[in-house]
């Protein structure tokens, strides 16, 4: 099976898996990514049997607005049964790196909020030890050297990603070559770093159920 045949496999089991949950109240989660974009393809399949959706980026809410389900702003809802999203890399602990899309922060917010929060990927997403894709971190623009710099002392090989804006007006540092054998820690330390919005480690909140699209069908863990 190709990449994209796997990660539209995934998609359908996720929708697969909230589809009897479904309600007319229902707002769901949605990710932003080509993964997370199969996954909107599916929801729109039962546009009427729920209320509507939260975008984690402009170019989602575009795609869920294209189908027809409404998308609301994340402060009118109070209850997120389920939040569905890609992942760049993920262990087997469900911790994972995103924000290869550079919308790693709005993803952080709509994942927090959720009760479930549904990864989504094919075989090549499962590592062992996080790293090998660089880890993205969302920085206030006048802060790029500051951080570039403490990023230093921590162990890693800042690169300002040339070019792009994140939804929020902010740029991306992509950390190379960073120990993230402790991923929690790793969360934490670079978060701290004063002009940092957030990055890329979903390991305080890691994902609570990842489908996995794998050569042999998909793989439910745990
Ligand atoms: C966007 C993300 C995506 O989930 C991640 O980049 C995976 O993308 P894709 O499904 O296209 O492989 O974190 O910020």
């Amino acid at each position: 099976m190709t990449q994209d045949e796997l990660k539209k496999a995934v998609a359908k089991a996720a929708m697969d898996h909230i589809a009897p949950h479904l309600n007319r109240k229902s707002v769901i989660g949605v990710g932003t990514g080509s993964t997370a974009n199969f996954f909107i393809d599916f929801l729109a399949d039962y546009k009427n049997e729920f209320d509507g959706a939260v975008a984690s980026s402009e170019a989602t809410a575009e795609r869920l607005k294209g189908h027809g389900i409404p998308v609301y702003d994340l402060n009118a809802i109070d209850e997120l049964e389920y939040y569905v999203d890609g992942a760049d890399e993920t262990n087997e602990r469900l911790e994972l790196i995103k924000g290869g899309g550079a919308a790693l922060t709005r993803e952080k917010i709509v994942a927090a909020v959720a009760k479930t929060f549904i990864c989504i990927a094919d075989e090549s997403k499962k590592v062992d030890i996080l790293g090998a894709f660089p880890l993205p971190v969302e920085v206030i623009p006048m802060a790029r050297s500051h951080v570039g710099r403490e990023i230093v002392k921590l162990g890693g090989d800042p690169v300002y990603r040339d070019g792009v804006t994140t939804d929020n007006g902010n740029i991306i540092i992509d950390i190379h070559n960073m120990d993230i054998s402790r991923p929690i820690q790793v969360e934490e330390r670079i978060n701290n770093i004063v002009g940092v919005v957030t990055n890329g480690l979903f390991a305080r909140r890691p994902a609570d159920l990842l489908l996995l699209g794998t050569s042999e069908g998909v793989k439910s863990i745990p």
